[in-house]
């Protein structure tokens, strides 16, 4: 361990007061105790809803004093003496799901939620509350993620995929669908149905699940935004949320046998029709991966779930496992997003209104990504 390369402190966003504005501040830098290294952040993704979050409208359970932020793109400023992988310098993927290393049903999505019970928030008012719209953020070892950078930044003419290292920030958005589609074993050949599709990570997941090798039905209300993901290729077909169940169904069994439904709905579409049509349209023991947002209960269509042996199977984020296998679908090459990730803007901490509004705006669209720079 050497943390030499640590200044005494830095500059964090921090929220005083639940819901209200973030304050730039100098705080000191921690150092790392065993389990944990110290990372420099170099791009902090900003999900879309960002905003509401912070602002207290979205209601999501946080401590404060807080350091907000998510996932991010670093590089190891120090580790803990019990590292074994991790070294200073390396590029890193940092993912903010921690769980208890005791029981690792008690989770919390660092600087965002601090989940259910009493375990997750032990987590996230003790060791774990500060994240990373910060210069520097201090991280559990098993919650970092070697980049192989030359392989994945490097020009191809050097046997390297090209990546813009900015780019990889999308890997924030593709994990929650691909955590999803794994847990009910979306297979290469399937058919699945992602609704709503038009979102961040609904858009995400048809990405990962062609990358997956399926067939994908988007749903969606936005034309304009499901003319982008059709023209993804010849394994993307479209339908239209109408609002009548019958119909969506009609339209949706045209495509033949449907195996699976990523649902990833947000807590606004709680009377949508899409969340019964997709189910209906799944065939016999269709399983449905559940990870929307809902705040209330969804009536389900109990006798076909019955009938048809349907599995629905509820998901909250992912597993260590499952970031590995993603990564390897990176930097393999098999899943290729280096033309559909594109970087809208990137921002300084001090500039967080902006940014949030910029993300709001954009960030909730098709590869499209907003991010702090610290
Ligand atoms: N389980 C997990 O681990 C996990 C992780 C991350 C996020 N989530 C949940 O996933 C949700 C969606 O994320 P996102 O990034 O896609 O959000 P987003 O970028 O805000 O997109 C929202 C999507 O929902 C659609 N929508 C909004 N209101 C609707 C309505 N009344 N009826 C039908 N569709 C509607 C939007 O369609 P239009 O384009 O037509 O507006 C868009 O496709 C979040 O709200 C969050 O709760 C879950």
């Amino acid at each position: 361990m050497s943390t030499n390369a640590l200044p005494q402190t830095h500059k964090a966003l921090v929220q005083e007061v639940y819901g209200e504005p973030l304050v730039l501040k100098t705080v000191p830098t921690p150092q790392p105790p065993p389990g944990a290294a110290i990372i420099k952040i170099i791009y902090a993704p900003i999900i879309s809803y960002m905003r509401d979050v912070y602002n207290g409208k979205r209601k999501y359970g946080y401590v404060t004093p807080l350091v907000p932020g998510s996932s991010a793109i670093g590089r190891v400023a120090a580790t803990g003496p019990d590292a074994t992988l991790i070294k200073e310098g390396d590029l890193v993927y940092f993912d903010c799901t921690i769980r208890g290393r005791d029981d690792s049903g008690a989770l919390i999505l660092m600087g965002l939620s601090r989940g259910i019970g009493d375990g997750s928030k032990a987590l996230m008012e003790g060791e774990w509350r500060d994240c990373t719209f910060a210069e520097y953020t201090k991280v559990p070892l098993e919650n970092l993620f070697r980049l192989d950078e030359k392989r994945l930044c490097s020009s191809p003419v050097d046997g390297g995929l090209g990546y813009a290292p900015d780019q990889l920030v999308w890997i924030l958005q593709a994990m929650v669908p691909f955590g999803g589609l794994r847990s009910i074993r979306l297979q290469a050949g399937e058919t699945v149905i992602v609704a709503p599709a038009t979102g961040g990570f609904g858009s995400a997941a048809v990405v990962v699940a062609l990358g997956m090798g399926a067939r994908v039905i988007a749903m969606g209300r936005n034309s304009e935004e499901l003319a982008k993901l059709k023209a993804l290729g010849p394994r993307v077909e479209t339908v239209q949320i109408v609002g009548d169940v019958e119909k969506e169904v009609e339209s949706l069994k045209k495509f033949g046998r449907i195996d699976a439904f990523f649902d990833i709905s947000p807590r606004e579409a709680q009377n949508s029709t899409h969340f019964k049509s997709a189910i209906l349209s799944l065939g016999y023991e269709g399983r449905v991966s559940m990870m929307g947002g809902f705040l209330h209960d969804v009536p389900i269509p109990h006798r076909y779930i019955m009938r048809q042996d349907i599995t629905l199977k509820g998901k909250w984020m992912y597993s260590r496992e499952d970031c590995q296998a993603f990564l390897g679908l990176m930097t393999t090459g098999v899943l290729d997003v280096r033309k559909i990730v594109k970087v809208v803007e990137t921002f300084k901490l001090e500039e967080w209104e902006k940014a949030f509004d910029v993300a709001a705006e954009h960030g909730g669209k098709l590869g499209q990504l907003v991010m702090f720079t610290p």
